[in-house]
């Protein structure tokens, strides 16, 4: 009986032990294959759905490419509501709003620095509207992200092909969007 018990017990001894090597040493995860995404990225592709807005002179020649020439006086968004824009958005499972701040045809629709080919030029709101602000500021308060797309293809620039003069032209447009 005492040598049955003793082979019970170390049996018993043996089958913890090696549940206990088990589960201290689990499968090792597969080593990630390079590059594997930051977080922000993670985050990004995460959200799924962006709505992608096309607004400018375009809207008001109904046409789907600006030649770069359309007087900015054709631009008069009397009636724009920003709010209405994201609130169809986020109605509608879109986690983002992206708009074109400035398009094939050079149009901005914020008044850049660099350019008077912009809003300011246009009769909206005598020249001091901004739809980008707007448009941010409206995404910001419904909790929906904003993003813009700066188009390199610029029909209106003048110095649009000379590549170092118009890669500054364009950097300084991305900064001033990104810092304002
Ligand atoms: C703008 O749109 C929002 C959302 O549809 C609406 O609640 C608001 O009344 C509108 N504002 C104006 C001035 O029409």
């Amino acid at each position: 009986m005492k040598i049955i018990n003793t082979i019970l017990t170390s049996t018993l001894i043996l089958t913890l032990l090696i549940s206990n090597t088990t589960t201290c040493f689990p499968t090792p995860p597969p080593i990630p294959i390079l590059p594997i995404p930051s977080s922000q990225q993670l985050s990004w592709q995460l959200s799924e759905m962006a709505l992608f807005l096309h607004f400018g002179p375009n809207t008001f020649t109904d046409s789907e490419w600006g030649t770069g020439k359309a007087d900015p006086s054709l631009f008069n968004p009397t009636h724009l509501n920003t709010t209405q824009w994201v609130t169809v958005a986020k109605e509608n499972g879109f986690s983002r709003v992206i708009l074109t701040a400035k398009h094939h045809d050079g149009f901005c629709l914020w008044p850049s620095e660099y350019t008077e080919y912009s809003v300011r030029s246009s009769v909206w709101k005598d020249g001091l509207g901004d739809v980008v602000g707007e448009l941010a500021q409206a995404a910001e308060k419904s909790g929906v992200q904003f993003g813009v797309y700066l188009s390199p293809w610029d029909r209106h620039e003048g110095c649009y092909g000379k590549t170092l003069e118009y890669n500054e032209y364009y950097m300084a447009q991305m900064t001033e969007l990104l810092t304002r």
